[in-house]
């Protein structure tokens, strides 16, 4: 059976600011199983948030396929979006996004409300999710008055309410110490235990990553698998640093071989001039000033020093 809660294939987006296109997402192809913790890295402005909004159904893509539990996103209408998000999303977001003029409880019970839940149905479900965040003793607090990590949690509870399938966490832990978010995420994960719901979590905090299921990074609108990349760019790097040295070596002994007189000052002069344009062919996409500065060090410490005739 195909276990699927979220796929898309394809999904790109592009913004219109003015006269411009600005693709921000270029073919996300995502999977996520039913009940998986998810964690999404990237730096900042690769479209992690954009790409949060179209699996949520607040943002349509631009081209592309976006399944979230069997609807497909990309043909629904703002009314039926709005259906699909109360009914299958929570969210919770970096900066609690909390109604100043409601208490923890009241802003639980608002999607359940919006949701057009009967009363006792709106009252026990507020009850149950808010003790799931262990705050049954503050239902009747500002969120003025409470702290950081115990409005994260109402914002949790309130993603809960509806008992969505999918809880869409975008940087939940950015704006709380260590220990707070570290609470955050354990309850998370006991939420995951107990009502299997299926968890996608932004962070840029590797160690909250690294309490998911799995880790998926993203760079310029694509999602790259981060750790095949690193490995294949640090393998690259070892062969070029290799190749370097040799090429330092053997300019040292055409060096040596001129000096001593071993070749004439035309053989000399070209392989030189080889030898340099490979250095700089493996250097060019690394650091010029570097490799600039290395070579005219090493032209000066032979600069005055003539070869004898
Ligand atoms: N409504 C919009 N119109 C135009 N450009 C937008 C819009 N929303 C986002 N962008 C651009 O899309 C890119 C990705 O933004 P997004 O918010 O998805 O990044 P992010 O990965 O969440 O970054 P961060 O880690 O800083 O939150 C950015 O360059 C941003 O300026
Ligand atoms: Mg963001």
């Amino acid at each position: 059976m195909n276990n699927l809660i979220i796929e898309t294939q394809g999904l790109t987006k592009t913004y219109r600011t003015g006269n411009l296109d600005v693709p921000v997402l270029k073919g996300i192809d995502l999977k996520v199983e039913r009940g998986e913790i998810l964690s999404l890295m990237g730096p900042s402005g690769c479209g992690k948030t954009t790409l949060m909004n179209v699996l949520g159904g607040l943002d349509c893509p631009t081209s592309g396929s976006v399944r979230v539990n069997g609807n497909p996103l990309e043909c629904m209408n703002d009314d039926e979006l709005t259906k699909f998000r109360l009914r299958e999303i929570g969210f919770v977001f970096q900066f609690f996004n909390l109604i100043p003029t409601l208490t923890a409880a009241e802003n639980v019970q608002l999607p359940l409300i919006l949701a057009g839940e009967e009363r006792w149905e709106v009252m026990d479900r507020c009850s149950s999710v808010l003790e799931q965040v262990g705050l049954s003793d503050k239902l009747g607090r500002m969120p003025y008055e409470l702290s950081g990590g115990e409005r994260q949690r109402v914002a949790v509870a309130r993603a809960l309410a509806n008992n969505p399938s999918i809880v869409l966490a975008d940087e939940p832990t950015g704006n709380l110490d260590s220990k707070t978010a570290a609470n955050l995420i354990d309850l998370f994960n006991v939420i995951n235990d107990e009502n299997g719901q299926t968890f996608v979590l932004v962070t840029h905090d590797s160690e909250v990553a690294e309490s998911a299921d799995r880790i998926i990074y993203m760079r310029d609108g694509i999602i790259v698998d981060e750790m095949k990349e690193v490995t294949r760019r640090q393998t690259m790097e070892i062969e070029d640093s290799r190749g370097k040295s040799q090429i330092l070596k053997t300019l040292d002994e055409l060096d040596s071989l001129y000096l001593y007189n071993q070749i004439n000052e035309e053989l000399y002069r070209r392989l030189k001039a080889e030898y340099i344009s490979h250095f700089c062919e493996i250097e060019i996409n690394m650091n010029m000033s570097e490799i600039g500065r290395e070579l005219s060090q090493r032209s000066s410490s032979y600069a005055g020093r003539a070869p004898s005739a």
